[in-house]
C-alpha cells in the first residue's frame, strides 16, 4: 500500500522517480507525487495514476539531484490532489512521503494546531513532517535527530523520506512495519530508496534492507543508520537477485497475462532442487533443521489473506490427508484480534507473496509471542516475514506485479504440497512408494500446466465473451477443490468487478440454489477424482433450475461434459495436484472477461497488492 520512493546523486532526479514509481504503482494509485530540490523545493501532485503526475510536471521546473516520489493508497482523506503526498512542514522546507498510518495522529494534530500550526490536508502524514518541523525548531537539532526524535512520538506504522529544502544532497528515510530497501550506486556516489527493489534493480544489486526502529540518512553521499534509540547499526548489504526482465512486460499486454503464462516456470522453480526422486529424500533446510519439532507437533494454523488464505485452505486438505495433522486455516485478520489458542507444538504458518501483509505480519508476531514455532512461505525475498520467521521457503515465483495474485498462488500451493509430503514423511505417514509416485508426478507437473495454458485460451475466451455482461457468477468445487471455486469467483470480483461467490458445491442447496435461473453462469470443478460423482449430481441440481454450466473436467471426460454448456479440459493428475491445474483456466476466464470489460486488470479499482495497512 503506497509506493515511495527517492534518489540523491549525481544524476537528474527526476526520470529516476517517475519509472521507479510506474515499478511502484501496483502498490496503490489513487494519487501520484513527487519533490525535488534545487535550491528551491518542488512539488507536484496530481490525483490519480503516474500518468496524470507527468502531465501534471509537464512544462515545469523539474530539475534536482535530490528528490523523492509517493504513489498512494488512500487511507485517512479522500484520494484528492489536496491529499496527495509529498506533504510539507508549517515553513514549506521540509517535504514527507509515507506509507503506512500514523495511530496517534489527531492527538499529535490537537498540539500542533496549539503550538500554531495549520494543516492542508486531512492526513495523517502531514501532521508527521509538522512535528518533525516542531521539534527541530524547539530543540534545535539537525533535521536527522528531529526525525528521531519525532519517530519516538509516533504510534503506527510507517516508512517514510524526508527532504528539506535546508539540507540539500540529504534524503533521510525510516521504517516501522512498513518496508524500505535502500540501494548503493556504484562508487557510492548516488543513492536510492524505495519501498521495494523493482525500482532500484536497473541502477544496482547491493541495497540493505532497513529493519524496523532504524531511520537511515544519506548526506552528501555519506550513508549512516541509527535506531529510534540512537544506537548506530552497521548496515548489511545484500545482493539483489532479482532481474529486470522480470518486473517488465515481455511482450505481453498486461502484467496479470504474462504471469499466468509464467506458472510453467514458477511452479518448476518454486519446487527445483527441493527433493531428489532417485533416493526418495527432501532438500528443504526448514523440513530438516525442524525435524524433531515436526515430529512432535501437535498442530498447524495457517494464516493469511485473500488469495493466500485461498492456498492455505488447499493445504489443509493436502496436509491433513497426508500427514494426519490437524490444521486450521484462519484469517490473519481475525487470528490476530481473537486471544487464539496457541501451544508451543504448534507451527503457525504464514503464507504471503509479498511478505508485507500487515494482518499477516502481526497475526505472526502474535503466534510468537504465544511460543509457537513460526513459519513463513512468501515470495519477495528480503521482506518482513521471512525476517520474523524461525523458518520458511521462499516461493521462487519471481516478482509479481500484477495486483491479482496468479502464479503466488500456484506457487504457494506447490510448496505447501511440498512440506505436507515432508512433514508426512518426518511422522512416518508416507510409504516410500507414495512419496515416489508424489514425485513422479510433481516432475510431470510445469509440463501438464503448460499443456493447460496451450490447449484452454481458446475456449476460455469463448466463454468470456457469452458471459463478460453478466452480473453474477457462481463457482462450484469440493474438497480440495472448494478453495479453488472460492479463488476463481475472488479473481473474477478483483478485477472485472463482476459479483461472483465460490461454495462448496453441495452447500449450493442451502442457499445460492435461490439465485439460479437461465442467466446465472455456473462455474464447476469436476475432475474425474474425489468427489466426481457427487459434483455431477450437484451439475445436475443447477441444469434443473436452467443454469449454465461451465465445467472443468479431465480430458476424455464425457459424462459431465455432456451436461455442461462449456467444458475447459485440464490433463489428468492426483488429486492434490489438480488445484494447481483447474486454478489456471480460471485466471485466463477472469483476464480475458475483465479485458473485453474494458477493466484495468493490472490495476483494478480500489485495491493494492501489498497491503501494509490493517
Ligand atoms: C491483497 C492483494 C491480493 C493478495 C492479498 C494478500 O489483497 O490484492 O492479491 O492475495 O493482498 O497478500 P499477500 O502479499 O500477503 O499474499
Amino acid at each position: 500500500m503506497c509506493g515511495i520512493v527517492a534518489y540523491t546523486g549525481h544524476n537528474q532526479a527526476y526520470d529516476f522517480l517517475i519509472k521507479g514509481l510506474q515499478r511502484l504503482e501496483y502498490r496503490g494509485y489513487d494519487s501520484a507525487g513527487i519533490a525535488l530540490l534545487n535550491g528551491e523545493l518542488n512539488v507536484y501532485k496530481q490525483k490519480g495514476k503516474v500518468q496524470d503526475l507527468i502531465e501534471e510536471a509537464s512544462g515545469k521546473n523539474t530539475k534536482g539531484t535530490t528528490g523523492m516520489g509517493h504513489t498512494r493508497w488512500a487511507t485517512h482523506g479522500e484520494p484528492n490532489q489536496v491529499n496527495a503526498h509529498p506533504h510539507l512542514s508549517q515553513s514549506g522546507d521540509i517535504a514527507v512521503i509515507h506509507n503506512g498510518i500514523i495511530e496517534n495522529f489527531a492527538t499529535l494534530k490537537e498540539a500542533l494546531i496549539k503550538n500554531g500550526h495549520s494543516f492542508k490536508s486531512d492526513t495523517d502524514t502531514e501532521v508527521l513532517i509538522h512535528l518533525i518541523e516542531d521539534i527541530q525548531k524547539h530543540e534545535k537539532v539537525d533535521l536527522f535527530e528531529a526525525v528521531r526524535l519525532a519517530l519516538n512520538e509516533v504510534i503506527g506504522a510507517y516508512a517514510i523520506v524526508i527532504i528539506s529544502k535546508n539540507d540539500p544532497g540529504t534524503i533521510i528515510g525510516a521504517r516501522k512495519g512498513s518496508p524500505l530497501v535502500i540501494g548503493i550506486g556504484e562508487d557510492k556516489k548516488e543513492y536510492f530508496m524505495a519501498s521495494d527493489a523493482t525500482p532500484i534493480v536497473e541502477y544496482t544489486r547491493d541495497v540493505i534492507y532497513l529493519d524496523d526502529n532504524e531511520i537511515a540518512q544519506v548526506k552528501n553521499n555519506e550513508l549512516t543508520i541509527k535506531t529510534i534509540h540512537n544506537v548506530e547499526k552497521t548496515p548489511y548489504i545484500h545482493k539483489l537477485e532479482v532481474t529486470l526482465d522480470a518486473i517488465e512486460k515481455g511482450g505481453y499486454e498486461h502484467f496479470m497475462l504474462k504471469e499466468i503464462f509464467e506458472q510453467p516456470k514458477s511452479i518448476y522453480d518454486s519446487m527445483r532442487g527441493r527433493f531428489h526422486p532417485t533416493d526418495l529424500t527432501f532438500a528443504m533446510r526448514s523440513l530438516r533443521e525442524y525435524e524433531s519439532k515436526i515430529k512432535n507437533l501437535k498442530r498447524i494454523v495457517i494464516v493469511g489473506c485473500g488469495t493466500s488464505w485461498h492456498a492455505g485452505l488447499v493445504a489443509e486438505y493436502i496436509i491433513e490427508d497426508f500427514a494426519r495433522l490437524p490444521v486450521e486455516v484462519e484469517y490473519a485478520s481475525e487470528f490476530r484480534y481473537r486471544d487464539p489458542i496457541i501451544n508451543e507444538d504448534d507451527l503457525v504458518i504464514a503464507i504471503s507473496q509479498s511478505g508485507e501483509t500487515a494482518d499477516t505480519l502481526a497475526a505472526l508476531e502474535l503466534a510468537k509471542e504465544k511460543g509457537a514455532t513460526i513459519y513463513g512461505i512468501c515470495n519477495v525475498v528480503g521482506s518482513s516475514i521471512p525476517r520474523l520467521t524461525d523458518a520458511g521457503a521462499y516461493t521462487h515465483a519471481g516478482p509479481e506485479i500484477g495486483v491479482a495474485s496468479t502464479k503466488a498462488f500456484t506457487a504457494q500451493v506447490t510448496v505447501l504440497i511440498l512440506i505436507a509430503l515432508g512433514i508426512a514423511d518426518i511422522r512416518g505417514k508416507m510409504t516410500k512408494d507414495r512419496l515416489r509416485h508424489a514425485f513422479a508426478e510433481l516432475d510431470a507437473l510445469p509440463e501438464k500446466v503448460k499443456q493447460v495454458l496451450e490447449s484452454c485460451e481458446a475456449k476460455v475466451i469463448e466463454v468470456a465473451k457469452r458471459y463478460k455482461d453478466v452480473d453474477h457468477f457462481l463457482y462450484l468445487g469440493r474438497g480440495v477443490n472448494f478453495p479453488v471455486a472460492l479463488e476463481g469467483a475472488l479473481k473474477l470480483k478483483e478485477i472485472s468487478y463482476i459479483h461472483a461467490e465460490g461454495y462448496p458445491a453441495a452447500e449450493m442447496k442451502h442457499g445460492p440454489i435461490a439465485l439460479i435461473d437461465e442467466n446465472m453462469p455456473v462455474v464447476v470443478i469436476a475432475p474425474n477424482r474425489g468427489y466426481y460423482e457427487k459434483v455431477f449430481s450437484n451439475i445436475q441440481e443447477v441444469k434443473a433450475r436452467k443454469g449454465n454450466i461451465i465445467s472443468i473436467v479431465t480430458e476424455g471426460d464425457e459424462k459431465v461434459s455432456a451436461i455442461s454448456d462449456y467444458t475447459i479440459e485440464i490433463p489428468d493428475t492426483e488429486d492434490y495436484l489438480v488445484p494447481i491445474l483447474a486454478t489456471i483456466p480460471l485466471q485466463l476466464l477472469s483476464y480475458h472477461i475483465a479485458v473485453m470489460r474494458g477493466c484495468n486488470v493490472d490495476q483494478p479499482r480500489n485495491l493494492a497488492k501489498s497491503v501494509t495497512v490493517e
